[in-house]
């Protein structure tokens, strides 16, 4: 095979483990193909990560089902990556260490995927869109969500009125304590999970309705993960206010939480309820149909209620070994694209295979600019709270600016970003 795209991989957590780490596995085996761009080896060929302890624990239980990969160890890590032999860059640190290793990821001409929520201010997706362009490079971010069938079912029906006009929506997503208390331990000072899970329905939400934001305010709990007069978050609520073209508005709550007992039976609890002028669309995780129990497993090393569509180890009939769902398809979507770009044709044709893709607004840092403007809405909400202010309003292209917080009883405000959202 003469075509190959060599990957970086920057963090080494548990999206690692569910979601890269089994597409790497199998493209190792089995390649890419398209008509378009013909058979692309894919290899993972250098990783980076803080302590280089799972990279070596995987790369010990991996064995031969990985390519040899490269380990960079360091807070550094992700900058000397880049500039190794990679085509693209995958970043899955914390979320308020994204824009670092993404803006590394393209100044050394690489294209770039990053986790959710893609940075945590519109400043930041600014620079990364211009930098993507100036380079040519593809620069997305992952909501996998938008992939799960239920929600591409739901936006369907939308898409061809089936369902008409959205008017409300809760969404919930509660993680268990493990993930606070345990996985995320090391970095949660200061955090909360709505930046982290919220983002998800935010971008389902705009992505399957359109729309212009208006409005986002926001609440919170906290006293479990940190002291109840600090800025470490149990759990928040946040609200969406969206205007659409004929002039009529929809609100939505999004609740999430990493507080909850370890031992509910959820994979994590996620429901969605949105309402439209003709019909309701109700969504619940552990109501897809499957309950299991195994006796000292479930609801631990096995869930009671199995989410299968998001990255299934499963044997398949002809006796394959296999883990797939739309976790892993996320991931092999934007592989396909990078190959696309730089194999799909001659190089007089790259640039339009690049706008090509650069238009696919379910995964371009281009179309992310609503979904990070409500999280920095509701990073600046919760930093109000914490030093004494609760209840501030985000507002979205008003008179004052493109996004703007205002304090309750008094005249000022704060402008978080200026230009138009
Ligand atoms: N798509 C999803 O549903 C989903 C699910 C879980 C996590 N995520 C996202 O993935 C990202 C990582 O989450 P996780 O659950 O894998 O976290 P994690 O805590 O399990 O792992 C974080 C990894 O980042 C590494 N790291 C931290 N700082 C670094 C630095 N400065 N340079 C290089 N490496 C560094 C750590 O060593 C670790 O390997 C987050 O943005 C999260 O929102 C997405």
């Amino acid at each position: 095979m003469s075509r190959q795209l060599r990957a970086g991989m920057v963090g080494m957590g548990m999206i690692f483990e569910e979601t890269y780490r089994p597409f790497f596995e199998q493209a190792r085996v089995k390649g890419l193909f398209d008509r378009r761009f013909g058979e692309v080896d894919v290899q993972l060929a250098a990783v980076a990560s803080r302590t280089g302890s799972r990279a070596e624990a995987y790369r010990k239980a991996a064995g031969d089902r990985i390519f040899p990969f490269e380990s960079f160890v360091g807070d550094n890590s992700g900058a000397d990556l880049v500039q190794s032999d990679v085509n693209f860059c995958c970043v899955a640190t914390p979320d308020d260490r994204h824009f670092e290793s993404a803006q590394a990821t393209l100044a050394a001409g690489k294209h770039l995927i990053v986790e959710k929520p893609s940075v945590l201010k519109l400043q930041e997706l600014d620079a990364l869109v211009e930098l993507a362009e100036q380079k040519g490079l593809l620069a997305k971010v992952v909501y996998h969500k938008l992939l799960d069938p239920d929600h591409k079912r739901m936006r369907t029906f939308y898409q061809d009125d089936v369902l008409q006009h959205v008017n409300s929506g809760y969404c919930s997503l509660l993680e268990p304590k493990q993930i606070s208390g345990a996985q995320f331990a090391q970095w949660i000072t200061g955090r909360n999970p709505g930046t982290y899970v919220a983002c998800h329905y935010i971008k389902l939400i705009d992505f399957s309705f359109g729309g212009k934001l208006k409005t986002v305010t926001a609440t919170g709990q906290r006293g479990i993960v940190g002291p109840q007069d600090g800025n470490t978050w149990d759990s928040t609520q946040l609200r969406m206010v969206y205007e659409y073209d004929d002039g009529r508005e929809a609100a939505f709550d999004i609740h999430t939480s990493w507080v909850t007992p370890d031992n509910f039976p959820g994979y994590v609890e996620q429901e969605v309820q949105f309402r439209f002028d003709n019909g309701l669309w109700n969504g619940h995780s552990r109501k897809r149909g499957v309950e299991c129990t195994v006796e000292d497993k479930t609801p631990f090393s096995i869930k009671n209620s199995l989410n299968n569509h998001y990255n299934a180890p499963c044997l398949e009939p002809w006796g394959e070994r296999a883990e797939r769902g739309y976790g892993v398809e996320v991931i092999e979507r934007f592989v396909r694209e990078v190959a696309y770009v730089e194999f799909g044709g001659d190089e007089s044709g790259r640039a339009d295979r690049l706008s090509e893709m650069r238009r696919l607004n379910y995964n371009d840092l281009s179309a992310d600019r609503q979904t990070v403007a409500t999280v920095q809405a509701l990073e600046a909400i919760l930093e109000r709270a914490a030093a004494g202010q609760p209840d501030c309003v985000v507002r979205v292209n008003g008179v004052d600016g493109g996004l703007v917080l205002y304090s309750p009883g008094s005249t000022e405000h704060e402008v978080l970003y200026a230009p138009e959202v």
